[in-house]
């Protein structure tokens, strides 16, 4: 079977397709069959060395994939042949809290990755999803969009009426979007293009702020706000957007700090997190429950995630590319199979 594999850090040309064997199963383990998967900014910074330059080379990268199961371990009783799953991307984060210790399952960073044609985990690291989906729509869920929902709902406790803030048209921020929607919520949007703020707009969002024109942003968010601020930011740009964020934000409002777009070394006033009494949430995926609830309320609303393009496997390398190039717009999906 094909399989891709990391063998450098030179960014996305350091994928190369390759020939690997297929392992045995242990008796608590299944194979799946790839049909898709989907790519996440981790996956460029994995390539370029950025997330974890001890990564042992090669390695198969990336964390979200959707598939058949097509064989199970004499031991699995939650799942059967033929079953459609998706990866977990904490592959021991069941429920309750984050631990440190989940960290070793995390796929395509400190374990085996799942841009191949078939993987083997554990049943408990795979889950089932909302029948409605196609594998490639089922394939963005694993990371962008539970990272969205945790931001949202768990780690958050998103109320109607209230005020999001996204950043951008990428993975998380369009699910974050979609999901604001659902709970009755009003989305407030940054972005770097026109058309890319259409596009925010035909998705629900009432106001669209382009941040390249307009780098003092967080104030024009106050002004659409009348004074007040938004009660939730999705904050994705990291060292170069907190500060903004922090100008946007209500008093009393939650920052999810979920990405490092613009950096990791944010040197931004504090003034205005002590004097609003900003809550400062980070958030790092969600666990298997999470999974769990976010895939109900996918099923119920039937909501469909945006796939902007879809990639052969044979040109993984150029999906990664185009994911760099920030023109996308929602997930860069490659078909495996
Ligand atoms: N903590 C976690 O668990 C977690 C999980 C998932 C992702 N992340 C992180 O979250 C971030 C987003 O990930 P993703 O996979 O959604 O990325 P993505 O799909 O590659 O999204 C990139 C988009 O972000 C927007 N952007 C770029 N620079 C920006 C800026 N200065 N201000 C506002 N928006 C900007 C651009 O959209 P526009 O052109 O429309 O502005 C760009 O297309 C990354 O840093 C990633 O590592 C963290």
């Amino acid at each position: 079977m094909k399989a891709v594999n990391l063998i450098n850090f030179e960014g996305p040309r350091s994928w190369k397709l390759v020939s690997h064997s297929t392992t045995n199963l242990q008796p608590d383990e299944v194979r799946v069959k790839v049909k898709a998967a989907s790519l996440n900014y981790r996956d460029l910074m994995v390539s370029r060395g950025l997330y974890n330059p001890q990564l042992p080379l090669p390695a198969v990268p990336i964390s979200d994939a959707a598939g058949e199961v097509i064989e199970v371990g004499a031991a699995v009783s939650d799942l059967v042949v033929g079953d459609r799953v998706a990866t977990t991307f904490f592959q021991d984060w069941i429920e309750g809290p984050l631990k440190p210790v989940y960290f070793q399952g995390a796929l395509g960073g400190e374990a085996p990755g799942v841009l191949a044609q078939e993987i083997v985990l554990k049943s408990r690291g795979l889950i089932r999803f909302p029948d409605h989906l196609s594998f490639h729509e089922a394939s963005t869920l694993p990371c962008a969009a539970l990272t969205a929902w945790n931001a949202l709902f768990e780690l958050g406790s998103l109320q109607p009426n209230q005020t999001v803030l996204i950043q951008g048209t990428g993975g998380v921020s369009l699910f974050a979007l979609q999901f604001a929607k659902l709970a009755g919520a009003r989305v407030i949007a940054t972005t770097s293009g026109d058309e890319k703020a259409e596009l925010l707009r035909e998705m629900g969002a009432t106001a669209v702020v382009n941040y390249k024109k307009n780098p003092r942003w967080g104030h024009s968010v106050q002004e659409l706000t009348a004074g007040v601020g938004v009660d939730l930011v999705v904050e994705v740009g990291g060292a170069g957007t907190l500060e903004q964020s922090l100008q946007a934000i209500a008093t009393g409002g939650q920052i999810s700090a979920i990405g490092v777009l613009t950096g990791l070394d944010a040197l931004t006033p504090l003034f205005p997190l002590l004097v609003r009494q900003v809550k400062m949430q980070g958030v790092f995926v969600g666990s298997k429950a999470m999974f769990e609830r976010m895939n109900s309320a996918i099923e119920f609303h039937r909501l469909r995630p945006l796939v902007d393009r879809v990639f052969p496997l044979d040109e993984a390398a150029e999906a990664l590319e185009y994911l760099a190039s920030g023109s996308h717009r929602g997930k860069v999906v490659i078909e495996v199979g």
